[in-house]
């Protein structure tokens, strides 16, 4: 737990020891205030006075001390606090662009936020809120041990071990709590998901009049998520009655040592000196156990707390992309692949098994295949989004791996299924693609494009602003922005996933007359669904499992009877194929 947070500190972690070093020093202070009480009381007890007078003032300048000390380490606190809130969040951020762009799935990127911002807040507040007293309810108990031990041996030795037995049962308890926790949080994800189906199905249950399936396993979903529930509840209330039963069982050892003490002394010759030292020994250990109390009181706050640092702690834990010490430039626009392997997850098996292919620059190649068969995997993999599990990629002549990241975006632009626009105007998003794009550049893209139908009817034209993640616009308009960024970037190679269902007839269009007019220009790879876009192409990848089954020309895999064929006619015989656009485009398949 410490560990992560000094990780997430990183330059600031000096900021966290000095807190840490004096939040210790404040109970060490405390332990010692507390201990003056014994010469106090001894003397005051004994009626000298007089003696009483310096040890008084000691104590009175101790608690003051302490009262001042605590304020000054809480502020240390907050200083740690505002360091993970500025420092760590650039960390964190800095390590997460350098991951590898494939990592930003919708799940991970919700994970992400989810960290930054409840998770770093929550962490934030620890030092001041939680770790002061905490620290404090440690050293000071420790401190208290010495002093017991100095008033009678017994009541020291039962304070000394009762703390790490004390630890052992926290921390049994934090864990029980924690698989309480987990399993709840399992199924109350479940019971969320089944609801979610449940909602879905309902036509379908209706239309079967609803008997059993659906609601059975919706009903099992909600009873498991009740029972989960309930046993966190009882759990975690066990938790809390346990510690501070242990707590308190160690004071009933401690106040029986303390009347055997006494009972010892019963038969007679009993001084006030001893029955004093009862007296004050009394005192000590229930400040012990007070401290002790305290700290129980944390478990579940401190359990909490690790579940946060847990969750930034796996985010630091992804292996960002490693960059080269000397980054080699990439000659031209060509692409190769070399016998590349690739699996998403080390528990998955692979999804593309030993492909080579050669792209040279300036040529246009369509890649097809069915649904899954890799073809998204492979167009990421020559923009780097992963690294490949073998072989390698090389763009220009150069191994992805061996160019800076900034090369390999220079070399690159694509039209990908996922295209975010960022709150700013539509002309900043286009801009993005080049930032120090001419306005005659700008207008360019955006005819080329077909944004400037987009802008026409809207007031402001090009300067409207986009909500967050392009709200405002739809689909098949945000898009269009997109392919207009990509088009103003004029990189050597460009990517285009002609994905099926977000793109509309006219977006298709676009991306035909863009690929016509940059064909021979730029490196083309397209992930094609229309035939006139295959057809267009120098060269026909024919993907399946993850593999190569079928290379070439249009002409020549058109006689080789294979399965471009085999696609051929499947199209023409289904009622989707677009013979106009594709005889419009000069094409025949
Ligand atoms: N992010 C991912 N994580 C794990 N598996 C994935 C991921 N994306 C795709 N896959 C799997 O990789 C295989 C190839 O997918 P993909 O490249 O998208 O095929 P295509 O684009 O040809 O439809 C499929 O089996 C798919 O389930
Ligand atoms: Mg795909």
């Amino acid at each position: 737990m410490l560990r992560t947070l000094v990780q997430l500190l990183g330059d600031d972690a000096p900021t966290f020891r000095r807190y840490a070093w004096m939040a210790v020093a404040y109970g060490v202070l405390c332990g010692l205030t507390i201990t003056a009480l014994i010469p106090v009381l001894t003397h005051l007890l004994g009626g000298e006075v007089k003696e009483a007078v310096p040890w008084l003032a000691v104590l009175l300048i101790g608690v003051a001390v302490c009262w001042s000390w605590r304020r000054y380490v809480e502020q240390a606190g907050v200083r740690v606090g505002v360091a993970i809130l500025q420092g760590a969040r650039h960390r964190l951020g800095d390590h997460v662009a350098r991951l590898p762009v494939g990592w930003f799935t919708p799940q991970n990127t919700a994970r992400l936020g989810h960290v930054v911002t409840q998770g770093m807040m929550a962490v934030a507040q620890l030092p001041a809120h939680v770790f002061t007293p905490v620290i404090a309810g440690v050293v000071t108990p420790a401190v208290l041990v010495a002093a017991l031990f100095a008033l009678h041996w017994p009541l020291g030795l039962i304070a000394l071990t009762a703390l790490p037995l004390l630890a052992g049962v926290l921390a049994f308890t934090a864990r029980l709590s924690r698989q309480a926790d987990d399993a709840f949080h399992q199924h109350f994800a479940d019971a969320s998901q089944r609801v979610v189906e449940f909602a879905q199905a309902q036509s379908v249950l209706r239309a079967f009049n609803g008997e059993g399936g659906g609601t059975r396993l919706l009903e099992q979903a909600i009873e498991q998520q009740h029972q989960s529930g309930t046993r966190l509840i009882w759990q975690s209330a066990g938790s809390a009655v346990l510690n501070a039963w242990a707590v308190q069982a160690v004071f009933a050892i401690m106040l029986m040592t303390a009347a055997l003490w006494m009972n010892n002394y019963l038969g007679g010759q009993m001084v006030a000196r001893d029955l004093i030292a009862i007296i004050v020994a009394l005192l000590l250990v229930g400040r012990f156990i007070d401290s002790l109390l305290e700290v129980a009181g944390y478990g579940e706050v401190l359990r909490g707390a690790r579940g946060q640092l847990d969750a930034i702690r796996e985010l630091f834990a992804v292996q960002p992309q490693p960059e080269p010490d000397e980054p080699q430039t990439p000659r031209d626009g060509s692409i190769e692949l070399r016998d590349v392997h690739f699996r998403y997850t080390a528990e998955e098996p692979d999804v593309l098994h030993g492909v080579s292919l050669r792209i040279a620059p300036g040529s246009m190649t369509a890649l097809i295949g069915e649904s899954g068969s890799g073809k998204t995997t492979l167009a990421r993999l020559i923009a780097r989004f992963f690294d490949v599990s073998a072989g390698s990629v090389l763009v220009g002549g150069v191994d992805v791996r061996q160019m800076s990241s900034a090369q390999l975006a220079g070399q690159i632009s694509q039209i990908f299924q996922d295209n975010y626009l960022f709150s700013g105007s539509i002309a900043d998003n286009i801009r993005l693609g080049k930032p120090d794009a001419s306005d005659a550049q700008l207008r360019q893209a955006v005819r080329q494009a077909g944004v400037d139908e987009i802008i026409a009817r809207l007031p402001q034209g090009l300067d409207t602003t986009v909500g967050e993640g392009g709200a405002r616009l739809s689909g098949g308009e945000r898009q269009r922005i997109a392919i207009a960024r990509a088009l103003i970037k004029n990189a050597p190679i460009l990517l285009v996933d002609e994905a099926t269902a977000a793109l509309d007839a006219e977006n298709q269009a676009v991306i035909a007359q863009a690929l016509t007019r940059l064909r021979g220009q730029r490196t083309l790879v397209v992930i094609a669904h229309q035939l006139s876009t295959v057809a267009m192409a120098d060269q026909i990848v024919v993907l399946e499992g993850g593999e190569i089954v079928e290379q070439g020309t249009p002409t020549q895999l058109r006689e080789s009877q294979g399965r471009y064929a085999g696609f051929l006619n499947q199209r023409r015989a289904a009622k989707g194929w677009r013979i106009t656009s594709a005889a419009s485009d000069g094409a025949r398949v």
